[in-house]
């Protein structure tokens, strides 16, 4: 079972999400543990403080470290993980983190517990940096009002990894950027749909072909939308030369 707590001033931003799908789904089957917890449930005063003003000036309030801590504390296990077994997490939810992407919701998926602060405003004390985090990470090159969604993403990216969460069916092996390509193209029924037909390869119950169809799109789809993801791909001698001629054609048009 993995645990995953998220620590919030808006508790219940995380009701919706986590009463339907994949959440609803992995903690039903009881194989993610998610519970959120109120940083103000930490403070101590008669008016639950959580932010001041910054030392030195400056714009904007600053999150408090005492409720932070005291909430990690509160939920961090009193014992330590066995040796060589990276069980906790205590990550920071902030713009200024590592980027968070496919790669990293793997490693994350390995973890079993994972602890999920939001920031907010306009920043953190630093002492929860230095001394309460181990990793810091930000969904992206923009600025959002604070970590909830961020949180909530990485949740979702990490949950869909951990086994059983996803049926059979849906394997996430062969998502976009699990492979470091992008999906190729899919379609269902009708076959024919205003017109508009299916591409005959994936009727035709050819699988050997199909697959070798599903791999060239991909690597065209990436050369035109994320050609940056190439030089990372783990691509076979045939697909470097599929890329060249799909290259070359792109070029000529
Ligand atoms: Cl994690 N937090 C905030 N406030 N903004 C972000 C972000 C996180 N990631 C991208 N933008």
């Amino acid at each position: 079972m993995v645990q995953i707590d998220i620590l919030t001033l808006f508790p219940q931003m995380f009701q919706g999400p986590l009463s339907s799908g994949i959440f609803k789904r992995a903690t039903d089957r009881k194989l993610v543990g998610i519970s959120i917890h109120n940083i103000r449930d930490y403070t101590h005063d008669k008016h639950h403080i959580v932010d001041d003003y910054a030392y030195g000036g400056g714009a904007g309030m600053v999150l408090k470290p005492e409720p932070i801590f005291e909430a990690v504390e509160a939920i961090k296990p009193d014992v330590p993980a066995e040796d060589g077994i990276e069980a906790l997490r205590i990550i920071l939810l902030t713009p200024q983190g590592r980027l968070f992407c496919q790669q990293v919701a793997l490693e994350l998926s390995a973890c079993n517990h994972l602890i999920l602060i939001c920031g907010h405003y306009e920043g953190v004390d630093e002492r929860v940096r230095e001394y309460l985090v181990s990793d810091e990470i930000s969904i992206g090159d923009y600025v959002l009002s604070g970590g909830e969604f961020a949180a909530m993403v990485v949740a979702d990216a990490v949950v869909r990894l951990v086994p059983g969460v996803l049926g059979s069916e849906a394997s996430p092996i062969d998502d976009s950027h699990a492979t470091g390509l992008l999906e190729y193209p899919q379609y269902t029924r009708p076959s024919v749909y205003r017109g508009w037909a299916v591409p005959e390869i994936l009727l035709s119950g050819n699988h050997a072909q199909i697959a070798k169809w599903h791999r060239e799109q991909s690597i065209i789809r990436t050369l035109e939308r994320r050609p940056e993801l190439l030089d990372k791909a783990n691509l076979s001698v045939e697909e470097r030369q599929l890329l060249s001629q799909a290259k070359s054609s792109l070029e000529g048009r």
